[in-house]
């Protein structure tokens, strides 16, 4: 391993290792016989064979404000749940307390585990509203919705989840992803579910409960997307090539149309590169950076990833670590960046050079330096550019400057976990004029609690090599177990 000794981010020690086993480095879309991706939307047209569960059959289903307020206590699921831990119920022939005769399959034996898993959380969120003083997180408890609830939630998911990662397709589109710059979340997911020693990752796809597809949009742009063409067609095509070879190979997509499915992407095209097949953009968990509610992100099934800007794979030194509480912060807020999307151009219309409390650049002249600034602001402004997702919040999180968010339609991450407003401050883009005056009139204490609460969130918004508990990565697996524990095969209903 003399490549750790200069670098110590993971990300390059598997490029290196994956080019020393990969003797052939295919640029091609993955190859599939007949590929012509115009049919596949027709050819799927079957009715879709699971349902969120709603109404009368929202036993199964917990809201996705999941680990949320709102748990309702259910006798149903509890007493179903606790039926398939007496082990004469599990018996094959005790067709007496079933209709017909019962073979527990792979399947219903996963499903019974998230029944249990789903009764355990419900049991935990209940007891918690009548005990306060549970004590899950001894600091920092204002930053979840129901600490309690997502700390069981979290156990659960430790003690069960399982994933199954495909191994169809070639480097380098499938199988690894960008470790530097902007889209590193992207890589550096796809890596660790790769080759991470995490315990979730099953090498049995029938003991999975969901299925991961880990194709990297940002490199299909790199490698099969024309410059200058606008043209997402071979990204799509790409995406629908895979979910056709993985469907006809397995019958795991077929089962579910893809509901147990997920693919992640932090590049803008993530959203388009999943509309080549129908499925995947309607149906499958999609996590993505680029989570526009308005632009078909549902936050139902969909997870949010957070962008994190990683220049040269790693986080900057500047603020790798905690700063120190009494760091002092003479500004009041801070932004630079360019003109880019709807929102920035406001903000720099109002603030740009205005005011020498709200230090806003829209190009940070070369002696000065963009951390410095974070450090030394008690605000960071977080507008949406291109996409709604920006690399400002994780790093004003890392160097404790409270995110004020500019967005429309943004999807936070871990949001049905996190209560944002417990570490940061979200701004009506109308409001924009205002900032000053909003920003001023948050009082002492409660500024105080953002920071608290800001120092109390930084894990989970943290990468760590190796993944750690409670990490980005966990969060990410976290939200896709949420996701996954909303839902029930359609066989066992
Ligand atoms: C259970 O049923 C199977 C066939 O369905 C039978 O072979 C087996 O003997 C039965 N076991 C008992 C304990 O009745
Ligand atoms: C509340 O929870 C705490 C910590 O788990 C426990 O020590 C205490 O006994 C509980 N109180 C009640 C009334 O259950
Ligand atoms: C899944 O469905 C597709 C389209 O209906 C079909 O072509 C494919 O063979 C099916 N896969 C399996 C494993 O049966
Ligand atoms: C998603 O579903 C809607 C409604 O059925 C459909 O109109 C749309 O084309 C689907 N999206 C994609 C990308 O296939
Ligand atoms: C997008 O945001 C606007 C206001 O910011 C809101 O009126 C609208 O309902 C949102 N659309 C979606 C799909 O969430
Ligand atoms: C902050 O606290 C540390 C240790 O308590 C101390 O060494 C340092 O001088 C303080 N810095 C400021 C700016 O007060
Ligand atoms: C989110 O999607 C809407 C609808 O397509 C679009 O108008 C808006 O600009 C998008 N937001 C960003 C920041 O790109």
């Amino acid at each position: 391993m003399m490549t750790t000794t200069t670098n110590n981010n993971s990300c390059f020690r598997w490029f290196v290792w994956l080019a020393v086993i990969s003797s052939s480095i295919i640029f091609l879309v993955f190859s599939m016989a007949a590929s012509s991706s115009s049919s596949s939307s027709s050819s799927i047209s079957a009715p879709f064979r699971f349902s969120f569960m709603s109404g009368n059959t929202a036993r199964y289903f917990i809201p996705s404000s999941a680990v949320g307020r709102n748990l309702q206590t259910n006798n149903a699921v509890i007493s179903a749940a606790a039926k398939y831990d007496d082990p004469h119920h599990r018996s094959p022939n005790s067709s007496h307390d079933f209709p017909s005769p019962i073979v527990i399959t792979e399947e219903e034996k996963l499903e019974n585990g998230l029944a249990r898993a789903r009764a355990v959380i419900k049991k935990t969120a209940a007891a918690s509203r009548r005990n306060f003083s549970m004590t899950a997180f001894s600091g920092g408890r204002d930053i979840y919705r129901n600490p309690a609830a997502f700390f069981q939630s979290y156990i659960e998911m430790e003690k069960r989840f399982k994933v199954h990662v495909y191994e169809e397709g070639e480097l380098p589109i499938v199988h690894y992803g960008p470790c530097k710059n902007i889209y590193s979340s992207e890589g550096r997911f796809i890596l660790e579910m790769e080759h991470g020693s995490n315990r979730f990752r099953t090498r049995d796809p029938y003991s999975a409960h969901v299925h991961f597809m880990p194709f990297s949009v940002t490199l299909m742009v790199k490698y099969l997307y024309k410059p200058n063409t606008y043209d997402v067609t071979p990204l799509k095509d790409f995406t629908s090539d895979y979910v056709k070879v993985i469907s006809t190979k397995y019958p795991f997509w077929n089962r579910t149309q893809g509901a147990d499915h997920f693919m992640l992407s932090c590049h803008d095209w993530g959203p388009h590169a999943s509309m080549g097949n129908p499925y995947l953009y309607n149906t499958s968990i999609r996590v993505l950076c680029n989570a526009n509610s308005s632009e078909g992100f549902n936050p139902r099934k969909d997870v949010s990833l957070p962008e994190v800007q990683l220049y040269d794979g790693n986080i900057s030194p500047k603020i790798r670590n905690p700063p120190p509480a009494n760091n002092s912060r003479p500004f009041l807020a801070f932004f630079a960046g360019g003109l880019h999307g709807p929102i920035r151009p406001i903000v720099l219309q109002h603030w740009k050079g205005r005011d020498r409390d709200l230090p806003v650049y829209e190009y940070l002249p070369k002696h000065l330096d963009y951390y410095t600034f974070m450090l030394q602001s008690k605000f960071c402004l977080c507008p949406s550019g291109y996409e709604v997702a920006s690399p400002r919040v994780v790093e004003a999180i890392y160097a404790g400057c409270v995110p004020v968010i500019l967005s429309k339609n943004y999807s936070l991450p871990f949001s049905d976990v996190l209560r944002w407003e417990a570490f940061s401050v979200n701004v009506d883009v109308s409001d924009i004029p205002r900032l000053k005056e909003i920003l001023m009139a948050i009082p002492e204490n409660e500024y105080m609690k953002l920071k608290e609460g800001l120092s109390a969130v930084r894990k989970h918004f943290v990468l760590n090599q190796p993944a750690q508990r409670f990490d980005m990565f966990h969060m990410i697996l976290h939200s896709i177990w949420l996701r996954r524990l909303n839902f029930r095969l359609s066989q066992t209903v």
